[in-house]
């Protein structure tokens, strides 16, 4: 039997991302659940979060992420072999939106399938794409973090209307010279399965009187002490399987669940000054797959991260599930439109 071989490092070669059209401010939201624009602010950092219209669409959003992606890294979309888009927000059941989202980009005879890792989507996205091309079984892979959380998330529920937005991020992940994917750590923890759920399964909804949609619901004091102590050692530990020193670190990209809980993990890990800390929660609140993603397009765009940078990515989240590797930024940011 012949076996395939890859190339010997897997990369990052671009970023692109989708914000959706419409910001909303905390002002637009407090009202329905009896909060204020300081309170949210104080708990979480979030001001404005998008929420997508009609046209943007889980596949949509995952388009125009992507061609920014493919752009970026100077990938024609025929020559990309796989398409996986991380989501919990699709609400078709099957077929995959990865399919849909492979045809519209021109891409028909890539492999393409979703994944469901909540937030930590995105990260668990490219540690499988890293390994596709290492072990050759595709040279360039897209990987997609999109989410709709709006049209799962109740707009009278006090602990998820305000955390909870749209959007998409994609990065195009291919042969490298070095190494600029570290190694991947992940895990889950199911006990806790119930702390970020959609409330009810569909069969049960669809039993009760009045169905209506199944929102989110989330246990946010539990989920606010497992992520602050737990992830920062997870994201110590990607640092040390990769043999980088937080000293080495230039840029720290957390999943945007919670500004508080990135100043823990910041804290905890002892993060130098010089460290880049991502804070694109402020505007686009918690997309949840998509929010790393996002946040790495916004530190290039804004020169916080810049071409052979190293950065921590960490992404928590439903499950419980969690991912954590290091990354070598791709390339200088282009210039302003
Ligand atoms: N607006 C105003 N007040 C609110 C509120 C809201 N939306 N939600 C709760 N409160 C009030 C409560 O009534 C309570 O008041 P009391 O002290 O008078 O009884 C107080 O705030 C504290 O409630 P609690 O539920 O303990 O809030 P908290 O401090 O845990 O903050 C979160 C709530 C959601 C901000 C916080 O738990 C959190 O950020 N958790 C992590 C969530 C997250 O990041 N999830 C994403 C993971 S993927």
């Amino acid at each position: 039997m012949q076996t395939d071989q890859g190339a010997s490092y897997a990369g990052i070669l671009g970023i692109g991302a989708y914000r959706p059209a419409r910001l909303v401010p905390n002002a637009e939201i407090v009202d329905a659940i009896d909060s204020s624009d300081e309170w949210i602010q104080q708990r979480s950092g979030i001001k404005t979060r998008g929420f997508a219209d009609d046209s943007e669409t889980v596949v949509a959003m995952s388009v125009a992420a992507s061609r920014d992606a493919l752009a970026h890294a100077g990938v024609d979309p025929r020559q990309v072999d796989c398409v996986i888009v991380a989501t919990v927000s699709h609400l078709l059941q099957t077929p995959s939106a990865a399919t849909a989202v492979a045809h519209e980009l021109g891409t028909d005879q890539a492999a393409a399938f979703d994944i469901s890792a909540a937030c930590a989507g995105f990260c668990h996205g490219v540690a499988l794409a890293s390994d596709l091309v290492r072990g050759g079984s595709a040279r360039y892979v897209l990987v997609i973090g999109v989410e709709r959380l709006s049209d799962i998330t109740s707009n009278t529920d006090r602990g998820t209307a305000f955390i909870f937005a749209d959007g998409a991020g994609a990065a195009v992940i291919g042969p490298s010279e070095t190494p600029a994917i570290g190694p991947v750590v992940w895990g889950s923890d199911g006990e806790q399965y119930d702390l970020i759920r959609q409330r009810e399964d569909w069969r049960d909804v669809l039993a009760s009187d009045s169905p209506e949609m199944p929102h989110l619901v989330m246990q946010g004091n539990a989920v606010f002490r497992w992520a602050s102590y737990s992830m920062a050692k997870v994201a110590q530990q990607a640092l040390d399987r990769a043999g980088i020193t937080v000293d080495e670190l230039d840029c720290f990209v957390p999943h945007q669940a919670n500004n508080r809980i990135t100043d823990a993990m910041a804290r905890a890990m002892k993060l130098p000054a010089h460290v880049r800390i991502a804070r694109d929660i402020v505007d686009a609140g918690n997309t949840s797959a998509a929010s790393v993603p996002l946040a790495l397009e916004r530190m290039i765009r804004d020169g916080d991260a810049k071409s052979g940078d190293v950065a921590l990515l960490v992404a928590f989240g439903a499950g419980l599930a969690y991912a954590a590797q290091v990354v070598t930024i791709p390339w200088d940011p282009p210039p302003p439109p």
